[in-house]
């Protein structure tokens, strides 16, 4: 079956970055000049993806306004002659269709997920959290996909972290698949443990933030109790539905930031820039004129 859909939880309240997201989304800040959910964005197109289900909430009005058409400035871009921005903004309303619903109450990744429900219906979907940002030739989302088309069952993206950061993430214990297109890098899960102490984690192979999932997570996540922080955890839903059917962790090719950290903001935001043709020369003497 096709993924048609990719849902986007976008109603966190981004404490973590607070002051600057007091009054604005946290999946607006710029890495470079880039907001982060169009980075994600980016990458459901990529991916061959054709409709972005969006889950916000109070205060994250410019997420929407951000991919809508926006006529003023068009106006006065094509007025000023600016042909490339003018491209470039209208571009990205052009992206990929996109439809919002509202999380009324932040109860956690789970609970927006399932507040897509309706506009996902019977059907595999794609779930990407914007806070991770990957740098990959092949999108990640892309390929998942391909796993997914060959085993037909849910996959979530993993990476392998030191031991010592295992206590920030959703730590999978999985026998390796004996697959040659995927060597080493595919996992059936047996089992998941939200942030375990790195003495109990059951391996280093960390859940990060892409998920193809089937429409089975939603009768999981209709029934999981409310778990660490009061939240609806995805983690206790899909431990819920590996005992029912196969998970598959698989280890993505790409370079991963963690953009909803201060550390991996800044850690995106430079090698990122590093990148960009026009500002990498540049930033590259400047950063070897500091003295560290
Ligand atoms: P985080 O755990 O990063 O939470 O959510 P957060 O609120 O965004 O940020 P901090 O930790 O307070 O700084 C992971 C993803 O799930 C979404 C967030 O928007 C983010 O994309 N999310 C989280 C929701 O959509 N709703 C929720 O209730 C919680």
């Amino acid at each position: 079956m096709e993924i048609r859909k990719a849902v986007l939880p976008v109603a966190g309240l981004g404490t973590r970055f607070l002051p600057a997201t007091k009054a604005q989304p946290k999946e607006m800040l710029p890495i470079v000049d880039k907001p982060l959910v169009q980075y994600a964005i980016e990458e459901v197109e990529a991916s061959g993806i054709p409709l972005a289900i969006l889950v916000t909430g109070r205060g994250k009005d410019a997420i929407e306004d951000h991919f809508d058409v926006s006529f003023e400035l068009e106006h006065m871009l094509a007025g000023r002659g600016k042909e490339q921005l003018l491209a470039q903004v209208r571009s990205i309303s052009r992206l990929v269709q996109m439809i919002y619903v509202r999380q009324k109450n932040p109860l956690g990744l789970g609970h927006a997920i399932l507040v897509a429900k309706d506009m996902v219906g019977e059907e595999p979907f794609a779930v990407l959290l914007s806070d991770d940002i990957i740098d990959a030739r092949n999108p990640c989302l892309k390929q998942m996909i391909d796993v997914f088309s060959r085993y037909g069952s849910s996959v979530v993206a993993i990476q392998r972290v030191e031991k010592n950061a295992v206590s920030s993430y959703g730590i999978i214990k999985g026998s390796a698949v004996a697959d040659s297109d995927w060597s080493g890098r595919l996992f059936r899960v047996a089992d998941m443990v939200e942030k375990p102490d790195p003495r109990d984690a059951p391996s280093n192979l960390a859940i990060i933030g892409r998920y193809i999932l089937t429409p089975s997570i939603f009768k999981e996540l209709s029934s999981t109790r409310r778990g660490a922080g009061a939240e609806i955890q995805l983690t206790d839903a899909l431990r819920r539905l590996l005992v029912k059917e196969p998970v598959y962790g698989y280890i993505f090719e790409g370079r991963r930031y963690d953009a909803g950290d201060k550390l991996g903001f800044l850690e995106a935001t430079v090698e990122m820039a590093l990148k960009r043709p026009e500002l990498g020369k540049p930033f590259r003497k400047y950063l070897k004129g500091l003295k560290l």
